[in-house]
């Protein structure tokens, strides 16, 4: 339970047992049966858009506790926003000046982050803008941004993995007139779908299970059943041919790498900032924790058909026999999952077309670049390891006492993170959407040459990106930089930055 540290540790000693149903189970059954065990309709949470008052848009979220039925009988204690878990998407227009009023009824100290938004540090709902118990935490800025899928989780302290872990998260839609202008699908819950993806293992009793083990401490906490918008064995009853999927990883650690059973093709029309230039056909995409991707996916009347994981492909310099008993772990994790199905049988037949073109994503160009920010990933082995320790970038963990960068208002900077560890990490900067450079020397692929806020940082990889941060200075609130890795963050893999003019 998340109200106290005693109960806390009380679910976390309950270990590793009692787990249901296995994550993997598409090894031994074949998708004809397993696809009988998805058919839970698939959660669409409600959509929040405030009430205008004197101009502005002003949306009330209440952090609470509630019980939540994801495995059927067996009863769930759960924390969520205006809500048992999860939060509503709260969707906002480019230009609103909008009032977030944060009301914390939680027993702990918690907060709201606004995760891929540009807005001032003092609003930005990080560790430093604490919510104590009983407390309304206004947050008021303006949305510059255009058209996107944020999102918003609590970012307290140490305690951001169990917080998020529990419910506090949610989406956070930006609409803009361009892509109101665009034929999009765009009718909330019919044709334009949110999908949250999280894992997360229960004890036997039902409650929710948060690092049973080292292991998970070490390499994130990885769940053992699948949720989507908070409902295990997800279906969703498809009702349009063409039909948008707002895809958000929100798990704590795990690292997705969709595709549908068929292998079907779909387009990606967006990345974590908003929409690409144009659409980009693949048939598999990976996500890490934070990561968004909008996809367009053509069902016909009668598909009936799984999005599933499979094992991602190797990446980075370090095979198994280096990576040893990490590699081995890592390795043991990955197997292939069903996560949620779609059943197309009465959908309708009517094709529509898809804008060639979506829009121009910010970019710069590396000539105008005023100076080059290293970033070292390290998680350290050994013993360190073994004290649950070592997480830091650039050698230091997290001191939010310690300011660790500070950046010009509106120059123009390259990061290069580099990762010293042995496994993926997805690095994440607040206020700001960022272009990739490249990876290892090579461009991105398509469906990364968008705006982005997290980037998966492969083991032995060095990423360069690009961004200008602008609008907002404050030399005395921090930002953080961190891996999304909500244990790895929580660890110390996370620093600050102001923005100073
Ligand atoms: Cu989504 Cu600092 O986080
Ligand atoms: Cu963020
Ligand atoms: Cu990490």
């Amino acid at each position: 339970m998340l109200n106290t540290r005693r109960q806390f540790l009380k679910v976390a000693s309950a270990g590793g047992i009692g787990l249901l149903t296995p994550l993997g189970f598409t090894g031994s059954v074949s998708a004809d049966e397993s696809i009988s065990w998805f058919k839970n309709p698939l959660g669409i949470p409600p959509l929040e858009t405030g009430n205008v008052i004197d101009g502005k848009r002003v949306i009330n979220l209440s952090l609470g506790y509630g019980t939540s039925t994801f495995l059927g009988d067996r009863p769930t204690a759960t924390v969520g926003i205006n809500g048992a878990y999860l939060g509503p998407v709260i969707r906002v227009r480019q230009g609103d000046d909008v009032e977030l009023k944060v009301t914390n009824r939680l027993t702990e100290a918690s907060t709201l982050h606004w995760h891929g938004l540009n807005i001032p540090a003092a609003m930005d709902g990080g560790p430093h803008q604490s919510i104590n118990p009983g407390q309304t935490w206004n947050a008021a800025f303006k949305i510059l941004q255009g058209a996107s899928t944020q999102w918003y989780h609590s970012h307290v302290l140490h305690r951001t993995g169990i917080q998020v872990y529990f419910g506090l998260a949610g989406l956070l839609y930006i609409d803009d007139e361009h892509s109101k202008s665009l034929d999009l699908p765009s009718t909330y819950g019919v044709d334009d779908i949110p999908l949250v993806l999280q894992d997360r293992s229960f004890n036997q009793d039902g409650s929710l299970l948060y690092l049973g083990s080292m292991h998970d401490r070490m390499m994130g906490m990885m769940g053992q059943l699948m949720l989507v918008n908070g409902t295990t064995f997800a279906r969703f009853k498809v009702q349009k041919r063409l039909t948008r999927l707002r895809i958000l990883n929100g798990s704590n650690a795990r690292i997705y790498n969709l595709e549908f059973e068929d292998q079907r093709e779909f387009l990606q029309m967006a990345t974590d900032g908003g929409q690409l230039e144009r659409p980009v056909a693949m048939r598999d995409i990976v996500l890490a924790p934070g990561e968004r991707a909008e996809i367009l996916v053509e069902f016909v009347p009668g598909d009936d058909v799984l999005l599933r994981h499979k094992p991602l492909p190797r990446r980075g310099g370090s095979g198994a026999a280096t990576m040893g008993m990490m590699g081995n772990m890592m390795a043991a994790n990955d197997q292939p999952f069903s996560i949620m199905r779609f059943d197309a049988a009465q959908s309708s037949s009517t094709a529509q077309t898809i804008p060639a073109r979506l829009t121009t994503p910010r970019n710069w160009s590396p000539n105008d670049a005023v100076r080059t920010r290293r970033f070292d990933l390290n998680m350290q082995m050994g013993m360190g390891m073994m004290r649950g320790g070592g997480f830091g970038i650039n050698g230091r963990p997290m001191d939010m006492r310690r300011i660790d960068q500070r950046v010009p208002l509106g120059d123009v900077e390259i990061w290069e993170i580099v990762n010293q560890s042995p496994m993926a990490h997805p690095f994440h900067i607040h206020d700001t959407q960022f272009r990739i450079i490249d990876r290892n020397g090579r461009p991105p692929m398509a469906g990364e040459q968008g705006l982005k806020d997290t980037v998966l940082v492969y083991p032995r990889e060095r990423v360069r990106i690009i961004t200008q941060f602008e609008n907002y200075a404050d030399a005395k609130a921090p930002y953080m930089f961190h891996c999304h890795i909500l244990e790895h963050e929580d660890a110390g893999m996370m620093g600050q930055f102001v923005v100073v003019s």
